[in-house]
């Protein structure tokens, strides 16, 4: 086989957003193309901030296969897709479109954030999600992303808090329904008296990107419990360090980030990657950066 004919097999995509520089997901699908000897190219795609859909079918246009979608434009991606997967309409948002032909149904949104969290947490930390007492803290995107498929795992509770309890309102109540078919307990909360004890919290508010600090009180944790921040890096540094400081488990977002996109490349791909390999160089990376 020539170059030519191998770069002519080569697939394209991109993690699509804006800002986009700073992304790991390149190296990540890099590392799993390699792995599962898929022919991919996945690049960056920087949109301006009003024009994501032109950019985008100028992408898929020219024979891209699909793009992961991130801040600020998952609620955009959703929105404009022919077909959406059951837990992208729970989420109300995208960050992932594969580049189905028209006469294939069209573009399909699915959200592999929930997923990649769930997995992240039973699989790769080991700890199990069913019958356990959860906190999500936020009512963004970040939270919004992942209730749906956190429900799925079937834990005994889920109290979504937020600090405009109102938003956490309407996101439990988009999950009402799903929440009752798999016999979980969910209800929405203000920050200042979400519940004791939870066997797992989970951080996807902003608040330490605003200099809040850990936006809930100690109680919220169970010594030995998990408490997962969906951030990485110098981000999640206080959450980790707050958590650890009260007997909890700590865990950044690393891990959610590549079974994410795991999930992502199994939906582009039909196979799934090795995560833990993925999951280790990246953590390597990430701590030689933080120490310096
Ligand atoms: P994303 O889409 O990344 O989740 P977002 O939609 O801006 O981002 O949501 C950020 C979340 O962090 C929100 O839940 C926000 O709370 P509000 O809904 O009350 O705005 C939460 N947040 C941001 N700064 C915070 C702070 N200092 N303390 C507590 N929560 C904070």
């Amino acid at each position: 086989m020539t170059a030519a004919m191998t770069a002519d097999m080569t697939d394209r995509y991109a993690v699509a957003g804006n800002p986009v520089a700073h992304s790991r997901s390149p190296a990540i699908h890099a590392m799993f193309a390699q792995q599962t000897h898929q022919a991919v190219d996945y690049g960056r795609l920087l949109c301006p901030l009003d024009s994501f859909t032109a950019t985008l079918r100028a992408f898929a246009d020219g024979g891209a296969k699909g793009a992961n979608v991130t801040v600020p434009f998952k609620f955009e991606a959703f929105a404009l897709a022919a077909r959406r997967t059951p837990r992208a309409e729970l989420a109300q948002a995208a960050n992932t479109l594969r580049f189905d032909a028209e006469a294939d149904g069209g573009w399909l949104a699915d959200n592999t954030d929930g997923v990649g969290l769930v997995r992240d947490i039973t699989v790769n930390a080991g700890v199990p999600l069913a019958g356990q007492r959860v906190l999500l803290l936020g009512a963004g995107g970040a939270s919004a992303g992942v209730l749906g498929p956190l429900i799925e795992a079937r834990p005994s509770e889920v109290v979504l808090a937020n600090r405009t309890v109102d938003k956490a309102e309407a996101i439990v109540a988009r999950h009402r329904q799903w929440a009752a078919d798999h016999g979980v307990v969910l209800r929405a909360a203000g920050l200042d008296a979400p519940g004791e004890a939870f066997d797992v919290l989970i951080n996807g508010t902003a608040a330490s990107l605003a200099g809040g600090g850990v936006p809930v009180g100690p109680q919220t944790l169970r010594t030995g419990g998990l408490a997962l921040d969906m951030m990485y890096g110098p981000a999640a540094r206080p959450f980790l360090d707050w958590a650890r400081a009260h007997g909890a488990q700590a865990r950044d977002g690393l891990g959610m980030l590549v079974e994410q996109a795991a999930e992502s490349f199994a939906l582009w791909r039909g196979v799934r990657p090795d995560t833990a390999p993925v999951l280790a160089a990246l953590r390597a990376e990430v701590d030689a950066a933080q120490a310096h």
